[in-house]
């Protein structure tokens, strides 16, 4: 990335750049947004101690192990639901920028690209994310077909028992197919790049859902199915029939309390992900920062931690591990990049994010990620 585009920058450009209804659909938190602001808050209190003297004249390893696969860098892509609506096809994009680069990107159930080609874009990266819906053979059809595409990891998704109430898409009358009307011409009219961009490349499609779909479904009925496959269905039964029936690590994703976390254990799940889903479902949650020293706690030594919510550098990403993180994922900041700076933008933030990582690590006297301090 140019040298100084901060994570603002690129949420002004590409507040400029899409259509309200877009910035705001992608930006947007449940609620008042207290969660949204609370995930970013807690990272601009957190300090990190800078210790002084430590010889770090040489590249600082930045690769890290999780569930057994060795990356190149502690951070990673997380799924994104709709986000052709940043970029047609950005999912492509991001997939395979996360190939290039050596680390994970979670293909989303409401991906804009269908699972199988996510896979063929990152054969050794993609994990595949599953929302557990009110169709079981929905459900069953979706694992049989990440399992024959290839995917070994899977993520289920846990925090989303409702669709969360975002007030900004209820004041933008956002929903799908767009409804024609005065406010979105205008939106529109006033977006020429996105809307001839989106006019070439498609508008934003709920690709895995599709072959469930009667024959001709609208939009609309696809959007009442994927509301549909994020329903509160899933509990511990259920998750334990997936664990059973998925030969793979499973990572549960959405964890906030220790207590869950100790349960996921017990349930046979291989890593926890911390987060409240980028303060998109319920305006009171706790940031993902403040509760991962006790979630740790609550965990068997070494048992693996994931974490996101709030993470605009790399920076922040040092604070995360300083906490008890092995491995984190920031999910707004790339869907900026692309829509301020074009295809190249993942790339682009990946190597930010990396230089950032590195040059904490020298500021704060850390000679590798297992937070070993080479200060006495
Ligand atoms: C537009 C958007 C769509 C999302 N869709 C999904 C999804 O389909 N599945 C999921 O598990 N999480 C989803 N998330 C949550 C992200 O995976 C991630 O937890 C969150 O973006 C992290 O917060 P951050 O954006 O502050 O980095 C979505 C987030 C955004 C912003």
């Amino acid at each position: 990335m140019a040298a100084g585009i901060s994570f603002q920058d690129l949420r002004g450009r590409a507040r400029r750049k899409l259509p309200r209804f877009a910035f705001d659909f992608i930006d947007g938190g449940a609620g008042n947004e207290t969660a949204l602001d609370r995930n970013e808050a807690a990272y601009r209190v957190q300090c990190l101690q800078p210790r002084i003297l430590v010889n770090s004249d040489r590249a600082l390893p930045l690769n890290r192990s999780f569930l057994g696969q060795s990356w190149s860098l502690p951070f990673g892509i997380p799924p994104i639901g709709l986000a052709g609506i940043a970029w047609p096809e950005i999912d492509l994009l991001l997939a395979s920028a996360a190939e290039r680069a050596g680390i994970p990107y979670v293909a989303s159930t409401p991906a804009t690209v269908s699972l199988e080609r996510l896979h063929e874009a990152a054969p050794t990266s993609a994990w595949f994310q599953l929302y557990v819906g009110k169709s079981q053979e929905i459900t069953s059809d979706l694992l049989d077909r990440a399992r024959n595409a290839g995917y070994r990891t899977l993520v289920v998704t846990a925090d989303v028992p409702r669709p969360g109430l975002r007030q900004r898409d209820a004041r933008n009358g956002f929903s799908l197919p767009l409804k024609p009307r005065p406010a979105l011409a205008f939106d529109l009219l006033r977006h020429p790049g996105w809307a001839l961009r989106t006019a070439r490349g498609g508008a934003p499609r709920f690709a895995n859902l599709e072959p469930y779909a009667s024959q001709g479904s609208s939009t609309q009925s696809l959007a009442q199915l994927m509301a549909g496959q994020s329903s509160g269905r899933l509990d511990w039964a259920l998750l334990r029939q997936i664990r059973d029936g998925w030969s793979g690590p499973i990572i549960l994703k959405g964890v906030c309390a220790p207590q869950d976390a100790a349960r996921a254990v017990d349930a046979g799940i291989d890593a926890v992900w911390v987060s409240n889903h980028g303060g998109r479902q319920l305006s009171s949650a706790p940031a993902p920062l403040d509760v991962v020293p006790a979630i740790r706690r609550a965990l068997p030594e070494g048992f693996p931690v994931a974490l996101d919510g709030g993470i605009r550098s790399g920076e922040d990403m040092i604070k995360a591990i300083a906490a008890g993180a092995d491995l984190v994922f920031a999910g707004r900041p790339f869907l900026y990049a692309v829509a301020a700076l074009g295809p190249t933008g993942a790339s682009r933030l990946i190597a930010q994010f990396a230089n950032e990582l590195e040059n904490t690590m020298a500021q704060i006297g850390w000679s590798d990620l297992d937070r070993q301090c080479g200060a006495g």
